[in-house]
């Protein structure tokens, strides 16, 4: 395989590129991305320079979560193509040198799923009831006061008088984990996967899925009874070559994330204390000490993550008032300079780049894409909208189809009309148009990846003293990141040769919201 990815350890130091398939590129023209869409833009990822991708999930299913709502996992949506076009896909990648990651989702199935609607017809008491959680109420209301991480309550009644769980919407009912029937199920899913070559596993939601349903208080965030789980999984990844498990694992304690990275358990997990940091000097530097402190004692490699599809544009998130990520508050519709956004995105990401570890990138990342948030009301797709009473309008914004080439919608994406649409905007932001300038988004990536393939990845850092306005460090390999997040410009050092930088440069200072990497002379 060509680029770095032929190591067994190639996940530790990987650029991975997040495909949201529905919203990369349509090959059919029905206005929804698919398998076609993303095979024929293979070469388009293959130049930006990333070492894997990991699709959001791309099984059956009823999309009342955006496909979280999983009808069988193993299969392939038919809106998305078949079995046989996802191994094309795998095949057609790893001839690019490109890894795949695919979504699975453990915590809960689709309401459509075949085990769901089995236990729906078995009537209380049965065994199919026992592979999800069912109970009969408290009086007239749900077993107890759980709320639903979506809005609303976490119980829904069925016409028989039971209830079941339901973390997020009431279309996603929550799997029973002590139930050794819906453990093995999952090994032989990751089976089943592995042995068609994909090369990694994305577990949704993974510290939620075991349950004390005899809380009063809501109980269901990181009992220990998920490392015995996660543990099994590992055994069977590594009876396969170099795959890898990565966790969705949102857990401000870090002393509780590490014991998901055990050497026995997960390889990676998602670092979401650095996608929240506000942009300020302290909390990132804070943010980067905390993360390395907590990785390195376990030989894990820490994951560097800017964006994905729950959270806000880092285009439009780093130029609000407030540039930290809070899930519950969001802060949608706050306004921001984009073009402040803009320059403190193109900086972060060759901050996020230069870290020692992986890199996530998720699609129109590379674009500069800004949030949108003025879909029409009577557009909005995300269940948040619905369970929040229409007042959060969740994370539709994130996720509008990519702008490929030409001037106006769709953009190139599709023949048909996107399933979300797209701002006419962004006739600035299309690939063809980046492609042309030198100074796009687009070429600071490509550039950043192919420099960070050769010089960055897994290593170490040591900082480099430089004031408390500005983020600097050294890497293994002599590549100098200075990031400079004051309002005055600073001085460069006086040796080595400007390998690139996020902005113009003002003489021989770096200024304010830009990042520069300098190969020590
Ligand atoms: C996390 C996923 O990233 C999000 O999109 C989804 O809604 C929830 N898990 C529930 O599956």
């Amino acid at each position: 395989m060509p680029g770095n990815t032929s190591t067994p350890e190639w996940w530790r130091g990987a650029a991975i590129y997040q495909v949201y398939l529905r919203s990369f590129a349509d090959g059919n023209g029905d206005g929804t991305g698919d398998l076609a869409g993303l095979r024929s833009r293979l070469p388009y990822l293959a130049d930006l320079g990333v070492d894997a991708i990991w699709l959001n999930p791309w099984y059956p299913s009823p999309m009342a979560d955006g496909g979280y709502d999983v009808a069988d996992y193993r299969s392939i949506e038919p809106v998305f193509g078949t079995l046989a076009e996802a191994e094309k896909l795998i095949e057609e990648a790893h001839d690019l040198g490109i890894r795949t990651i695919v979504d699975v989702v453990p915590n809960h199935a689709s309401d459509q799923h075949a085990w769901f609607q089995e236990a729906l017809a078995a009537g209380p008491g049965s065994e199919a009831r026992e592979r999800f959680w069912f109970r009969p109420g408290v009086g007239d209301g749900p077993p107890n006061g759980w709320k639903s991480i979506f809005g609303g309550p976490a119980w829904t009644q069925v016409p028989d008088g039971e209830w079941y769980l339901h973390l997020f919407a009431p279309e996603q009912p929550d799997f029973n984990w002590t139930n050794p029937l819906v453990r093995e199920e999952f090994l032989d899913v990751l089976r089943f996967w592995f042995d068609r070559g994909v090369d990694g596993v994305r577990i949704d939601s993974a510290a939620v899925i075991v349950k004390d349903l005899d809380s009063v208080e809501e109980s269901y965030t990181d009992h220990d009874g998920v490392h015995e789980i996660y543990r099994e999984w590992r055994r069977v990844s590594d009876s396969y070559d170099a795959r890898i498990l990565i966790g969705e694992v949102w857990l401000p304690d870090q002393e509780r994330f590490a014991k998901y990275l055990r050497p026995d358990e997960l390889h990676t997990a998602f670092n979401f204390d650095f996608l929240s940091s506000a942009w300020e000097p302290a909390a990132l530097r804070d943010s980067i000490d905390l993360t390395l402190a907590t990785h390195v004692p376990i030989g894990a490699p820490a994951t560097w993550v800017l964006s994905n599809h729950d959270v806000a544009r880092p285009v439009t998130r780093y130029g609000r008032a407030v540039t930290s990520w809070d899930n519950q508050e969001r802060r949608d519709g706050m306004p921001s300079d984009l073009e402040l956004g803009r320059r403190r995105a193109r900086a972060a990401a060759l901050l996020a780049m230069a870290l020692p570890g992986s890199v996530y990138v998720y699609q129109g990342e590379e674009l500069g894409l800004n949030e949108v948030e003025d879909i029409p009301e009577e557009l909005i797709d995300d269940p948040m909208w619905e369970r929040s009473g229409h007042t959060v309008r969740g994370r539709d914004g994130c996720r509008v189809p990519l702008p490929w080439s030409g001037t106006e919608p769709p953009f190139g994406y599709s023949t048909g009309e996107p399933w979300l649409p797209q701002p006419a905007g962004w006739r600035d932001l299309t690939v063809e148009a980046q492609e042309a300038d030198a100074g796009s988004m687009l070429s600071l990536y490509r550039t950043a990846l192919r420099l960070r393939r050769e010089l960055l990845g897994d290593g170490t850092l040591t900082w480099l003293p430089y004031g408390d306005e500005v983020i600097a460090f050294r890497r293994d390999s002599g590549l100098v990141c200075l990031v400079n997040l004051g309002a005055e410009p600073v001085a460069l050092p006086e040796t080595g040769s400007v390998l690139l930088a996020s902005g113009p440069l003002d003489g021989g200072l770096l200024p304010s919201d830009t990042a520069i990497w300098i190969m020590e002379a």
